[in-house]
């Protein structure tokens, strides 16, 4: 969650560390710092709050200095102070820190007892007394304090140390959260991704779980989990420098909105073949067509984007599917079947929980399959077989076209999962691929009515409530949608089966409660109409999103429609996604939140 950096430089760090933070600072900002070495000692700025408080500190009282460390934090332990900012130090090494040392407080008792001092809430404060125990104590130099102290860590993290004294060195550890090291000339970076590192090179080397690296201006000897120097393959990422703008939108999340055309359209281009017009995937180790069953794992977006799925899955395939969250599947020791097929699905591809699950199923002997959108991020090298959804960086805390991304991917895949087992034919997969084909322009389509949903917002940021209801793989889009909405207005907001609405929630309904339904014409056009009736026949204010079958029969008894274009019901989620995604944010910003980095989030979620 929290974004670590280290730079051996050959000109001023702090200015270039606060940049790669900036980069980083999507996956939490409620307190940054650096530390930087300066004639030898170590030095800090620290801010609590968003990165341009720290920025403004340095511009009060600038840090010199070639060697230095940064972060930007997600708070785990310890409230968003300054005094429990990171960089942690002593006056022999400093720390930045991502993850958490499951067993700091024993750690903490021991390091007591020998005489140190604590000064933050944080587990972190421990890895920098201890790596300044075993120097002082025990005699050890920097690199065997450090290679000392790292065996004694329990949990998942990363970590960077500077020390005083050493103008030539960094280390670094990867033990279940991620660090890359980024190779310069004549300089060389530590990141928690290629991202915060693409200004200053793109030759990255990712890391091993287990991996410690002793770097150098001029080289990076990296050590295994057992000490042993080993190799890592250098790669070349396509990453541009280029920070990436707003491109003139107000936030990052409504230019991601209005993205969705173009990287809707970029992942069909890497899926139908556009001879053929067939969908068409790359080849994988394994059959995914001959799976006895398939278990779809993720969290939060990416689960209903799995939900979806598992309608597509078993309608279009016959196949049965098992989808779970993976903080709750991870711990379920589930029976996992001969010959099953596990499918995780994640934007940043480092979701601790997700990638745990992954590991659980791997050890059960099911094959991997994961839908990512950040390449070589861990759950894409722990996988037998991974599909990137071709969204690009998604900077908003809030997904919206990594959404609608995986779930193109998790079409193309279903519709050819399907024909290769003989369910649907040639003729139907060749229809369905035509669908996907002409969403980037109904999703254009849609993205017009951008000013309705906007005056829609007004009545919506009213309301203490909202209700978001749904059939089919329409529900899971109702979960989306209060997802959206409470995750960037404060607004509390519940999806619902539209079935399951007379079995409890039904009791909410009142004239002050907006209910948002989703009701494309689909084979559950009916049923959704009655739950809609239903809920105008107890004085509920109905806001209905559906095409001209819709709102031909229901636009004169509810508060307010929007009419989408006509589509296969196949595709109908991806089309559904973007109005309430728009809702959102036009609620949000009526209610003056911060859109792209809401209180509380953080947009990569590395620790459990
Ligand atoms: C909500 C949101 C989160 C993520 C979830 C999984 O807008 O973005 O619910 O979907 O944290 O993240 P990834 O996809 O990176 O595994």
């Amino acid at each position: 969650m929290c974004g670590i950096i280290g730079i051996i430089g050959t000109h001023d760090a702090a200015p270039r560390l606060v940049e790669g933070l900036r980069r980083l600072e999507y996956r939490g900002y409620d307190s940054a710092g650096v530390a930087t070495l300066v004639k030898g000692g170590i030095e800090r700025r620290r801010a609590e709050g968003k990165l341009l408080n720290l920025d403004a500190k340095l511009r009060e009282a600038p840090l010199p200095g070639v060697i230095g460390i940064g972060h930007t934090r997600w708070a785990t332990h310890g409230g968003p102070t300054e005094n429990n900012a990171h960089p942690h130090a002593t006056h022999r090494v400093a720390v930045v820190h991502n993850g958490i040392i499951e067993n700091y407080q024993e750690l903490k008792a021991e390091l007591i007892e020998h005489g140190y001092v604590f000064e933050s809430a944080t587990d972190t404060e421990v890895i920098a007394h201890l790596v300044t125990y075993y120097m002082e104590k025990e005699g050890l130099g920097p690199v065997e304090a450090a290679a000392a102290s790292f065996k004694r860590f329990t949990g998942a993290f990363s970590l960077v140390l500077l020390f005083s004294g050493q103008e030539d060195m960094l280390i670094g550890a990867r033990h279940g959260t991620p660090l890359a090291v980024g190779y310069g000339e004549g300089e060389m970076y530590f990141a928690s991704d290629a991202f915060a590192l693409a200004p200053l090179t793109n030759r990255i080397c990712y890391l091993e779980d287990g991996d410690w690296v002793e770097l150098t201006r001029s080289a990076a000897v990296i050590h295994d989990a057992s000490d042993a120097v080993v190799e890592r393959p250098v790669k070349t990422t396509a990453l541009s420098g280029a920070l990436i703008g707003k491109d003139g939108y107000r936030h990052y999340m409504l230019k991601e909105i209005y993205e969705q055309p173009q990287v809707i359209g970029d992942t069909l281009n890497a899926y139908i073949n556009p001879e053929t017009g067939r969908v068409t995937l790359p080849e994988t180790s394994f059959d995914i067509a001959k799976a006895t069953k398939l278990t779809i794992v993720a969290c939060g977006t990416a689960y209903y984007a799995g939900v979806v799925a598992k309608y597509w899955f078993e309608t279009l395939a016959r196949l049965p599917v098992e989808v779970d969250i993976a903080s709750e599947f991870r711990y379920r020791e589930a029976p996992m079947p001969e010959g099953g097929v596990a499918l995780f699905i994640s934007q940043s591809g480092e979701t601790l929980d997700t990638l745990e699950a992954l590991r659980y199923c791997k050890r059960q002997g099911q094959k991997i399959l994961s839908i990512v959108n950040v390449p070589e991020s861990t759950i894409a090298r722990e996988s037998d077989a991974v599909l990137y959804t071709m969204a690009g960086p998604e900077i908003g805390v809030a997904s919206t076209k990594a959404f609608t991304t995986q779930l193109t991917t998790l079409a193309c895949l279903a519709v050819t999962v399907g024909h290769a087992r003989g369910v649907i034919p040639a003729e139907r997969m060749q229809q369905i691929a035509q669908a996907l084909r002409e969403v980037p322009a109904r999703a254009a389509d849609v993205l017009a009515h951008d000013e309705r949903l906007h005056e829609l917002a007004q009545e919506v940021a009213e309301a203490r409530d909202v209700l978001y209801l749904g059939r089919g793989a329409m529900y899971p889009l109702a979960l989306e949608g209060a997802l959206k909405l409470k995750e960037i207005s404060y607004i509390h907001a519940e999806g619902y089966a539209a079935g399951e609405l007379k079995h409890g929630p039904i009791a909410l309904i009142d004239e002050n409660v907006p209910v948002i339904v989703l009701v494309p014409s689909d084979g559950l056009f009916e049923k959704t109409v009655s739950n809609v009736q239903e809920v105008c026949a107890r004085s509920g204010k109905v806001l209905l999103i559906a095409d001209k079958k819709g709102i031909d029969k229901l636009s004169d008894k509810v508060r307010w429609s929007l009419e989408l274009p006509a589509c296969d019901p196949l595709v109908a989620p991806l089309l559904y996604a973007i109005p309430v995604q728009l809702l959102a944010y036009h609620v949000a910003v009526l209610k003056g939140t911060d859109v792209d980095q809401p209180r509380n989030l953080a947009k990569s979620v590395t620790v459990e």
